[in-house]
């Protein structure tokens, strides 16, 4: 085992030093790693669908396969005690639990977790559990989806289910995963399973996403009292290309439709006013009902954050003719913020990491705080000695652990950190092509291979904080 990165990580490691009893994480998702699509009465998510439908995910790939998680879930539990993870956030999928989206359990679906869960206690990691990475059951969809204000009612009493079989040894737990990647990419402009374009669907999904939500939290403290909850949001550095008002005003506008949207309701109980009123030509809100913001609001434990780059907006002289991710927003124009780039084309800059989480915690300064996702992809090469030397990885999770770090001298309360990914897996729309694990996976074989990353991770781990 190459040890060329110990010596600094451990003679530096007095810089930047974390707590500890920081968490030291890693994250995947059901679809992205697990693939046995079909084992032990699993029925189809959204995404399934989607996969099977030519043209919307490049080279039509599907998560059939994946990393094989499904069937190998020991060897990555021992990956991860290798390189020293003290917690794993993974997700349940919805349609092994509850196939159909029918009520009541799949023990065999749930099962399969109740392994995993077993495991990782084995093995000394702390179960962190996402109830839902983007995999509705089809038959959800079919009744209507996430704009129908049922689902969320359906997603209540699927938390309830994982809540009664995994709630004794689950240590964290997030409800939902990145809503607005749910409601704007997968209902809004269609990048996303179920694929839908409409931007009345993605404030309707939205809100019910919200909904969903706070039953969860409901759900999981009738199950749990002493359940800790949180909810992995994207919050998103959204700067303005200059500074004149109209371009500090697209970028307040998209500050609200990626940020605020999401955590005012669940923290003050209110959807923005300017929000509301900036989409008032898509949508007049009504789908709004008394008493469901206080079930939005419920107090959480943590708040999770997603990050991976900024946003750089302006104000459009006219408006674009394509239609934009964002409701109500064709009259704003997103520029590519300067600097190197990852594989994605997504910047790499930890400085909004750091204004992300000083930002959250100014508003909220008694909210316990964990970054749930943070990472890379790069074409990474497997060099003739076998070795993965994915050095830009290296540097972009460093960079981002030194801004989170800033971020704690500065007063938030962050108690740990998930990178994104433990495992190569299926990006989504872009299938297999972007790698963002610290373990390379072979397609072809299944097999895994800690990468420089991984080792890197391990020493940080080992040391308890990073070079300066
Ligand atoms: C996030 C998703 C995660 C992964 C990363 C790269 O938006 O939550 O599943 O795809 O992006």
């Amino acid at each position: 085992m190459p040890t060329q990165t110990e010596a600094p990580a451990a003679a530096t490691a007095q810089e930047l030093r974390f707590p500890p009893d920081f968490w030291w994480g890693a994250a995947t998702a059901a679809y992205q790693i697990e693939g046995a699509v079909a084992d032990d009465g699993r029925t189809a998510s959204i995404w399934d669908t989607f996969c099977a439908t030519p043209g919307l995910v490049v080279d039509g790939h599907t998560g059939d396969v994946a990393a094989d998680h499904y069937h190998r879930y020991r060897e990555d539990v021992a990956l991860m005690r290798e390189i020293g993870l003290s917690a794993y956030r993974f997700s349940v999928s919805w349609p092994r639990v509850q196939p159909g989206g029918r009520s009541g359990e799949n023990p065999a679906g749930i099962a399969f977790y109740d392994r995993l869960v077993d495991e990782l206690l084995t093995a000394g990691i702390k179960p962190a559990a996402t109830l839902y990475h983007w995999d509705l059951p089809q038959e959800l969809e079919d009744r209507g989806g996430w704009p129908a204000r049922d689902t969320a009612l359906r997603f209540a009493d699927y938390a309830a289910v994982v809540a009664a079989r995994l709630g004794d040894r689950v240590k964290l737990w997030c409800t939902l995963n990145e809503p607005w990647c749910s409601a704007f990419l997968g209902y809004g402009a269609g990048f996303h399973a179920p694929g839908r374009k409409n931007p009345a669907d993605a404030l309707l999904a939205t809100h019910h996403l919200l909904l969903g939500h706070g039953l969860a939290v409901q759900a999981l403290r009738a199950a749990v009292p002493t359940a800790q909850v949180s909810i992995a949001l994207n919050q998103g550095a959204v700067r303005s290309l200059t500074d004149s008002a109209g371009d500090r005003d697209a970028a307040r506008r998209i500050d609200g439709l990626l940020n605020r949207i999401y955590l005012d309701p669940i923290m003050t109980g209110a959807y923005p006013a300017d929000v509301m009123a900036d989409t008032a030509a898509v949508s007049d809100w009504s789908f709004v009902r008394e008493g469901d913001l206080a079930v939005i609001s419920a107090p959480i434990d943590a708040l999770g954050v997603n990050y991976y780059a900024p946003d750089l907006v302006s104000a459009a002289a006219t408006p674009h003719e394509e239609p934009s991710v964002y409701p109500a927003s064709q009259d704003i124009t997103f520029h590519q913020t300067p600097g190197p780039r990852t594989e994605m084309g997504w910047t790499v800059d930890p400085t909004g990491l750091r204004d992300v989480l000083i930002g959250v915690h100014r508003r909220f300064p008694d909210l316990p705080l964990y970054v749930t996702e943070n990472g890379a992809a790069y074409d990474d090469q497997v060099d003739a000695d076998g070795r993965v030397r994915d050095d830009e990885r290296i540097a972009y999770l460093r960079a981002h652990l030194a801004a989170a770090h800033e971020a704690m001298t500065a007063g938030a309360d962050l108690r740990g950190y998930f990178v994104w990914s433990l495992l190569d897996n299926f990006e989504w729309a872009f299938g297999y092509g972007k790698r963002f694990g610290i373990v390379r996976v072979d397609y072809d074989t299944q097999q895994r291979l800690l990468k420089d990353s991984a080792r890197w991770y391990r020493d940080v781990i080992h040391a308890g904080g990073i070079a300066a």
